[in-house]
């Protein structure tokens, strides 16, 4: 029987609320499919900032190393600035593992009644690979001066050959498994000649090896007026680490909710834990109410199981999210109903 160790940091918020929902879920497919999981909590987040001065002990990195996946909630608290919790807890694990793709499915669901009119799921559904080691997020910088008035920032994108080959190949290679074989790249070349060149550059170098790929780019800015205008001519999308960012944010509105968007961040050669998150972060203004969507979270952990090669496991989870959104009997305040996280995550599960 396939074992598989599973390092949880629920964190803040809601994520305290919708890690314990896709845990239930993980538990009630995994006896129908002969597998079982250990989770090992670990209480890292704000709370934790605020007791110790850090968001995870100083060898929490090392603490996670030897697990199959790691799974986390939300991280994020108004007691905490967003660049602590980020930059402490998030982005080193993304980055020391290599976890250089953040994939991101983004879908109407059949029974989410989503904002663009006239919309339905034939027109949405959409995979972002966005770039999750570098670019942007690299975190290359400081300020000068600070306090006066002549106070200076710098921030400065890093973008490598390596980086960008290897997330647009495994973009190709994704878009290739799919019937319409279509991938659009965002870009900003003609704004950004340096950075975003590079990246035209190498997409067509990698484009090469996909000769039955169609490859359409895109300046990021007509991209997300593409996806509202024309979402029907998307499908996989592969875009820089904060262009994937927000492009993943306007993708999980214009399915319906922020609540029911998963991601996965991914090291694909499996030489170090790979991480799955729901994208929504803590929801500060309806933590603790009992009342966010799990089905970020379920959905998030669907893509943990397709990763551990349980993917019947996953698909069984997936049909039964959309069974339930389907039906829309049950149904959380962000999409429009009056159900508990309770109440959904029991739906779920039932419908597995
Ligand atoms: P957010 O995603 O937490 O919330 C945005 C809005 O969406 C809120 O109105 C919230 O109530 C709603 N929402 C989010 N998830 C929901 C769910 N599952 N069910 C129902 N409604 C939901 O983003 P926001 O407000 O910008 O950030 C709050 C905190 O979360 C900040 O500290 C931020 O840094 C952090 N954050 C953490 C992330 C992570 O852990 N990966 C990602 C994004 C934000
Ligand atoms: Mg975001």
């Amino acid at each position: 029987m396939n074992h598989y160790t599973i390092a949880t940091i629920a964190g803040d918020g809601i994520g305290q609320e919708v890690t314990p929902a896709a845990r239930a879920v993980v538990d009630a497919v995994a006896r129908t499919h002969g597998f079982t999981t250990s989770v090992v909590q670990h209480p890292w987040g704000c709370e934790y900032y605020l007791r110790e001065g850090r968001m995870m002990p100083a060898d929490g990195l090392a603490q996670l190393r030897s697990c199959d996946a790691i799974y986390l909630g939300a991280i994020g608290a108004p007691t905490v600035p967003d660049h602590v919790s980020v930059w402490e807890l998030i982005l080193p694990i993304r980055q020391h593992f290599e976890q250089y793709v953040n994939l991101r499915p983004m879908r109407l669901l059949s029974g989410v009644p989503g904002p663009l009119r006239d919309r339905t799921p034939a027109d949405i559904d959409w995979v972002c690979v966005r770039e999750n080691s570098e670019g942007e997020y690299a975190g290359l910088g400081g300020r000068l001066h600070k306090g006066t008035p002549h106070e200076v920032a710098e921030q400065t994108g890093l973008f490598t050959h390596r980086g960008i080959a290897r997330v647009v190949r495994f973009a190709c290679e994704l878009a290739m498994s799919r019937p319409r074989k279509l991938l659009a790249s965002a870009t900003k070349s003609n704004a950004l000649q340096h950075s975003m060149v590079l990246w035209d550059e190498v997409v067509d170098e990698v484009a090469r090896d996909f000769p039955a790929l169609t490859i359409r780019k895109y300046h990021v800015d007509a991209l997300a007026a593409r996806m509202v205008t024309h979402p029907q001519t998307l499908d996989v999308m592969v875009a820089s680490n904060l262009f994937g960012d927000i492009l993943t944010d306007l993708g999980a509105a214009v399915s319906g909710s922020l609540g029911v968007a998963p991601g996965a961040n991914l090291n694909p050669p499996r030489e170090h834990p790979s991480m799955f998150e729901p994208i929504h972060g803590s929801a500060p203004d309806i933590a603790g109410r009992g009342i966010a969507n799990p089905i970020g979270a379920i959905w998030a952990a669907a893509l943990m199981l397709d990763h551990l090669g349980e993917t019947d496991a996953s698909r069984q989870v997936v049909t039964a999210i959309e069974g339930v959104l389907a039906a829309g009997a049950v149904r959380t305040p962000d999409l429009g109903g009056a159900a508990t996280t309770a109440d959904m995550t029991s739906a779920v599960i039932a419908a597995l």
